[in-house]
């Protein structure tokens, strides 16, 4: 797995493509995250990559701080690369693993808001709960968890009306493991659900069902349906629910 991250920096270095195959979900995601964070925060992104989303942060939230880190190597040179081109004061990145004990020895001082996007999705197994454990220890008291990750119902929703229509299913990596819901139930001695922002049905309905099946050959992330979806999310049409793989969960730490 990290041979496939050490690539993507490789490959598509500052570009979204080395964080997300689908550029205009990652819009997407952005415009909901950026209203959840407040000028003043200090905020920490475990599994930052690139450093886009930050660096996409800081240019607007100029009173904030923020903290990045990652186990590439490659990953945080690049997101230095482009702060220090960018003259951004309010970005730090570090390398370290999300997964060991040395996350929480990192910092000495807690965050507002801890983001993960669609870092938890890679550790494998019971490594999920060394993370979890880091990020609620990082965390001031009555501070956020913003995990934005992938979750198994819904995509096997999606997989369903796929099958059915001839289409093939949509795989998981396989470094990669998507969460049951009911890992939302082993944290519940940590975290407790604030909110559920399922802000990607009508964008993953439309791209994954019916851009795929109007499509000829492989579907274009960029086409004129897509961006329709993007379009009607942005404008705050979305009639359809549970439908999204990601999905923004805000969690409130408990002690
Ligand atoms: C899908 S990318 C997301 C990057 C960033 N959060 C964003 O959305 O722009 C996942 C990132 O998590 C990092 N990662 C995976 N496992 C990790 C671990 N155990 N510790 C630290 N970083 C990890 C990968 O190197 C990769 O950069």
């Amino acid at each position: 797995m990290k041979d496939f991250w050490e690539g993507q920096a490789k490959k598509f270095k500052y570009n979204v493509q080395t964080v997300n195959f689908d550029p205009l979900c990652e819009d997407l995601e952005m415009t909901f995250l950026e209203t959840l964070i407040k000028d003043g925060d200090v905020i920490c992104d475990v599994g930052c990559g690139n450093g886009r989303t930050l660096i996409e942060l800081a240019k607007k939230k100029k009173n904030a701080k923020f903290y990045g880190v990652d186990f590439i190597p490659q990953m945080i040179d690049i997101a230095n690369e482009k702060k220090n081109e960018m003259n951004l004061k309010n970005i730090f990145f570090y390398k370290s693993d999300a997964a060991t004990e040395n996350l929480a020895k990192l910092f000495d001082f807690k965050f507002d808001k801890i983001i993960t996007k669609r870092l938890l999705i890679n550790v494998k197994g019971k490594s999920k709960h060394q993370a979890i454990k880091n990020i609620h220890a990082l965390l001031k008291e009555n501070g956020t968890y913003i995990m934005i990750e992938c979750f198994l119902e819904p995509l096997n929703k999606i997989n369903k009306i796929r099958t059915e229509l001839n289409l093939e299913e949509i795989k998981v990596k396989t470094f990669n493991e998507y969460l049951p819901f009911k890992f939302l139930d082993d944290i519940e001695d940590k975290f407790v659900i604030e909110k559920k922002i399922d802000f990607g049905s009508l964008y993953y309905f439309i791209s994954r069902i019916f851009n795929a099946s109007l499509s000829e050959g492989d579907p274009d992330y960029f086409s004129p349906i897509n961006k329709l979806a993007l379009k009607l999310t942005k404008m705050g049409v979305s009639p359809i629910e549970g439908y999204s793989p990601e999905i923004i969960i805000l969690l409130k730490k408990i002690s």
